[in-house]
Formats: structure tokens, C-alpha cells, sequence
């Protein structure tokens, strides 16, 4: 039987970003999109079909976050991740990126530090540097093909006495790696002993591999005397990004309060009825969907890796332990990062990030997306292999 992953949907003309802005971004539009962190493939059947029920009330006004909503949250981290959340910790959140604004703003006065670990997602910068924080980097390291922490380093950027809040992306967004247990115990106490607050952005929480190990929320590992803010959503699980709507899990009243006002300063703290029947219907019937989705992406991710390394000596790949995306190194190519984009759009006709978008570390590396049918990445990796060979 086909796999329903691999049935293609066509999402041009849909105000697709990451079909419909390849004119703007690329300059041309007939290029593999593997850009953009969204999927390729239809929500699951429970989420289109709470939409299309909330449709059919006709009107659409201004909406508050039932109970329900909030149960389904509690319900979901409870089952799939063994983390007690308690009803009052729950702020929504009109997203993760503005939230991580919203953080800004209220854990780091003006021009005090906020410590990223580069490459990272690129609102991870903008977030704090469009609220006049200070970026404070730590870069990762990649070590016989794995990246980590610098926790050395780590320890020294939150010494500093501007130093207030560290962002962390777990999964880590671009190169995939799940922190360990023990990783994430390092943190902990670094920000403990320099009295950082840190925000944990595991918007890609659920998304790891069957045959890797599993996530763990940061906020499981913490105490109650740990100053943490973690950021959660169904959207990238269910791949409904689109329809923007998040959770924040915040333990502290005070940490709560600061965060609600910022949120209340910008009129945020509204939500559209759509986001919500589609968030719990994710999470109260997404489950078995997910399954299949991560069996599926685990072929898409040895597929191409297999692909690379047998094929493209040219580019080395690391292996994610989660998200749906691939980091290419491809610094032995010894061309700089705007010929690095051109040889991919130009030559290879394939849309991707390039990596020096993530930071000054992602120079000479790209971001793929390989949450798509797998005759894509067979097209975009021919084209690929046939550009490197001239
Ligand atoms: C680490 C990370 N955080 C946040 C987001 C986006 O969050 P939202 O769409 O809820 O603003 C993304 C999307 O790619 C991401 O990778």
C-alpha cells in the first residue's frame, strides 16, 4: 500500500510561503523548494476536520482559550513526555517567535545580554536584537561530526554581568542534535549559578526519530528554584504552522505576570477560533498520524544521507536525532556563502537556507527540509549530483 506521505499535494498558489515566495527569495519559481520549516504533507484527518466543523458556524467572532484547550496541552505532555504540567503554568501565546520577543523584553532590560548558541534559528538574533537586547553567542561545536554545547564557553557568557537570559533550542534548530539528559542537567546549573532565566524553545519537541534517543523537557530535569520558561505548540508536530497559536509554560507567578504584561502591551493576547479547534483537535487525535510521520521522515532521513555519502563525497551531512531537517556541510566546496546559494538555485535548482543565515558558524553550510514525498528529494539530489559533476 502507498504510503500517504508519499501522495504529492500541490501547495502553489495557496499563499504558500515557501512555494509562492520562491520568485521573491530565489528569482525564480521553479526551484525544489526544501526551504522553509513547514512540511509538505495534509495535517491529519482530526485537525482538518475540526476546522472544517468550526467552519460551519457561521460566525467568527472574537474567541477565548476554552478549558479544554488547556487540558488537551496538559493531557498531551503528560502522556508523550512524563511532564506534570500544572493548569495555572499555561500562558497562550499567539506564537513561539513572539514569544521569544515577548522574553526579551521582559527577563533583559535594555541593552542586557541575552546568550544564543549559533547556528540557531534566525529570530533567536532578531528577537533580541529588535528589542535593543545585547546577543551574547556561544557558539556550538561540531566534534567528529556531532554538534555540542561549548558548556565551558557557557559558563563564561553567563558570568558576565550583563548576562540575563539564555535562549535554547531543544531540538536544536538548524543541526538537529536532542540534547542529552546530561547536557541539559550542564545547563541547568550554569544558569542557576549565574541567576540566568532561560527560555527553552522545544517547539520541535516531538518530532525525533524511532531509532534515536528521546527529547526531554528541560523543565522535567528543573527545579522549582530554576528561573525557566519553556516554549511548546502543536504546529510543527502537526505541520499547521501556519495557523499560528503556541503555549508558554511558566512556573513562576512572576515570571507569568511579566510575560502576560508584554503581551497585553502589543494587544497579543488574542487568538482566532480556527488556531484553537485545530491545536487540541492535534493534540487530542494526532497521535498515530505523528507515528506514521516519523517512520516516514526516518526513511526520507537515511534516504538522503545513504544518498550523500555514497553519491556527493563533496558534502558531508550530520545526522539529526529530531526535526525535519538535514545540515549540509558543504565548506569543501571552497566557495563563499552568496555563490554557495547561487550554485544551489542556479545549478542545482533547489530552494534551501543557506546556512550563514543561522549565524556566522553556518558559513558554508545549507538547511534542508526533507519533510516532503521522497520522489522530491530523489529529484532535488539527481539535480544536485548533476550540478556538482560539471
Ligand atoms: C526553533 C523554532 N522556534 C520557533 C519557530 C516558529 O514558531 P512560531 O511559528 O510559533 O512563531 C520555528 C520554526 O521554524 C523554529 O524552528
Amino acid at each position: 500500500m502507498p504510503d500517504i506521505f508519499d501522495q504529492p499535494v500541490q501547495r502553489e498558489n495557496t499563499c504558500s510561503v515557501k512555494f509562492d515566495a520562491r520568485k521573491t527569495v530565489f528569482g525564480r519559481e521553479d526551484v525544489i523548494p526544501l526551504w522553509v520549516a513547514d512540511m509538505d504533507f495534509p495535517a491529519p484527518e482530526a485537525v482538518t476536520r475540526a476546522l472544517e466543523e468550526r467552519a460551519r458556524h457561521p460566525v467568527y467572532g472574537y474567541t477565548l482559550f476554552p478549558e479544554s484547550l488547556y487540558q488537551a496541552v496538559i493531557e498531551w505532555f503528560e502522556h508523550r513526555h512524563g511532564w506534570t504540567i500544572e493548569r495555572d503554568w499555561l500562558l497562550m501565546a499567539p506564537g513561539v517567535v513572539p514569544s521569544l520577543h515577548a522574553a526579551a523584553l521582559a527577563f533583559a532590560g535594555e541593552g542586557e545580554g541575552v546568550i544564543i548558541q549559533p547556528p540557531v534559528y534566525p529570530p533567536f538574533f532578531s528577537s533580541i536584537r529588535k528589542t535593543g537586547r545585547a546577543v551574547i553567542e556561544n557558539p556550538l561545536e561540531l566534534a567528529g561530526g556531532r554538534y555540542q554545547m561549548n558548556l565551558e564557553h557557557l559558563e563564561a557568557c553567563a558570568a558576565r554581568d550583563d548576562a540575563r537570559v539564555l535562549l535554547l533550542c531543544s531540538p536544536h534548530n538548524p543541526v538537529g542534535r536532542v540534547w542529552s539528559e546530561s547536557e541539559l542537567r550542564e545547563v541547568l546549573a550554569i544558569a542557576r549559578r549565574h541567576k540566568l532565566l532561560v527560555l527553552s524553545d522545544e517547539i520541535h519537541c516531538d518530532l525525533t526519530y524511532p531509532d534515536k534517543p528521546a527529547h526531554h523537557v528541560l523543565a522535567r530535569l528543573a527545579g522549582e528554584e530554576d528561573a525557566l520558561v519553556t516554549a511548546v505548540a502543536p504546529s510543527k508536530t502537526f505541520n499547521m504552522p501556519g495557523l499560528g497559536l503556541s503555549a508558554l509554560v511558566v512556573r513562576d507567578e512572576e515570571h507569568r505576570r511579566a510575560l502576560k504584561e508584554v503581551f497585553e502591551t502589543m494587544h497579543m493576547n488574542q487568538c482566532n477560533p480556527f488556531s484553537i479547534a485545530a491545536f487540541e483537535a492535534g493534540y487530542r487525535h494526532g497521535e498515530s498520524w505523528l507515528g506514521q510521520l516519523m517512520v516516514y521522515l526516518q526513511g526520507n532521513r537515511d534516504y538522503v544521507i545513504d544518498t550523500i555519502r555514497q553519491q556527493l563525497p563533496a558534502i558531508k551531512v550530520t545526522e539529526p536525532e529530531g526535526t525535519y531537517l538535514l545540515w549540509l556541510d558543504c565548506r569543501a566546496l571552497e566557495i563563499d556563502d552568496s555563490e554557495l546559494k547561487k550554485f544551489f538555485v542556479h545549478q542545482a535548482g533547489i530552494g534551501m537556507n543557506p546556512g550563514i543565515t543561522f549565524g556566522e558558524p553556518g558559513s558554508g553550510f545549507m538547511r534542508m527540509n526533507i519533510g516532503c514525498p521522497r520522489s522530491v528529494l530523489e529529484t532535488a539530489l539527481e539535480q544536485l549530483r548533476r550540478a556538482l559533476d560539471k
